[in-house]
């Protein structure tokens, strides 16, 4: 490489058209994904407080909302739902008739084009708020996954694209691929979330899931922050139960393992910039602190420079329209 004053890195950065032109990273709506929160009735919307212009809808307001990404050009749509009851098992998470799968059908009826992926998961239907089902106060792996198969089998009935299990239980993901194969649902994609660090990021989020856990914490499943490597191990072990797509999260804070897990598998990878990633953010700017649409444009160009090929973000309406600006 040549050295000053043969080469004079500026010379590149002069004006905005130059610096267009040799970009490395490019930021597209279409590799965005809008977290929506689904939960029973008509007409409903309501802020989530911790999470300012995110709210809780009803499946008719919710249309609207996945109208106006999809006019934006974003890629795709991720549902959570909050049933209308809760129980130790989780039940209303295979209801074929609850708020996610009601969802799924109304955005394939009234957006066909529009990618529509289901958070698979038991924290929003325990009463407990534990991702999986307690036996002896700790909770059991194998007895989740035929709950978590029956969930992803009634989401992808409904019509969704791609199965996301969330709960970081050992063999979910082989579990999910067998019974939706079984069910006849053979090109229902999961998107997995391998490697989900249990940290300080999710609060705002439980409260827009109501999925706080009543006692304790995830991190008998969720990952230690601390570990790199496992986390390598996390996503080699869906990829070979079938995993169409694995998932870091968060996003910010393990940036690290975005990039190596891009470099290692080459696999399609989405990060998820949480929640607490986002309040951050909309928090500073309400004080004046940050330029809020500067930071949250840095920080999701960061996500993709390290190789995600996919955001999950909630600011995605915002950003797909800035881009399209
Ligand atoms: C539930 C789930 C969580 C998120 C996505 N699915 C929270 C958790 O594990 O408590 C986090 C999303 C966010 O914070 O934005 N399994
Ligand atoms: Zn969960």
């Amino acid at each position: 490489m040549p050295a000053f004053p043969d080469y004079r890195p500026r010379r590149l950065r002069r004006s905005a058209a130059l610096r267009n032109l040799v970009r490395e990273t490019i930021l597209a709506p279409s590799q965005l994904v809008l977290p929506l929160f689904v939960r029973p009735g008509t007409g409903v919307r309501q802020p989530v407080s911790s999470m300012p212009g995110v709210n809780q809808t009803s499946v008719d307001e919710m249309v609207k909302d996945a109208r106006a990404a999809a006019a934006a050009g974003i890629g795709g749509v991720l549902l959570f739902g909050i049933p209308a009851q809760k129980d130790a098992e989780g039940s209303g998470a295979w209801d074929d008739d609850g708020p996610v799968q009601q969802a799924v059908r109304a955005l394939k009826r009234e957006l066909p084009q529009l990618v529509v992926i289901t958070d698979v998961c038991l924290c929003e239907y325990t009463s407990h708020g534990h991702c999986g089902v307690l036996v002896d106060g700790d909770v059991d792996n194998d007895a989740t996954l035929e709950l978590l198969a029956r969930e992803a089998v009634s989401h992808a009935r409904a019509g969704a694209d791609i199965v996301a299990p969330s709960d970081m239980m050992d063999g979910r993901v082989a579990a999910i691929r067998h019974a939706l194969d079984d069910a006849g649902l053979s090109s229902t994609a999961i998107m997995a979330y391998s490697a989900k660090f249990a940290g300080a990021l999710y609060g705002p989020f439980r409260e827009a899931a109501e999925s706080t856990p009543q006692t304790g914490d995830r991190r008998g499943y969720q990952m230690d922050p601390a570990n790199a490597r496992e986390a390598l191990r996390e996503v080699w072990l869906d990829i070979e139960e079938g995993a169409d797509m694995v998932m870091v999260k968060p996003a910010g804070p393990f940036l690290d393992i975005v990039a190596r897990v891009k470099a290692e598998t080459g696999y399609p990878l989405a990060a998820y910039q949480v929640s607490g990633e986002f309040a951050m953010i909309q928090a500073a700017a309400e004080r004046g602190w940050i330029d809020r649409d500067r930071a949250m444009m840095e920080s999701l160009l960061g996500i993709r420079r390290a190789g995600a090929d996919v955001i999950i973000t909630y600011f995605a309406l915002d950003a797909a329209r800035l881009l399209r600006a």
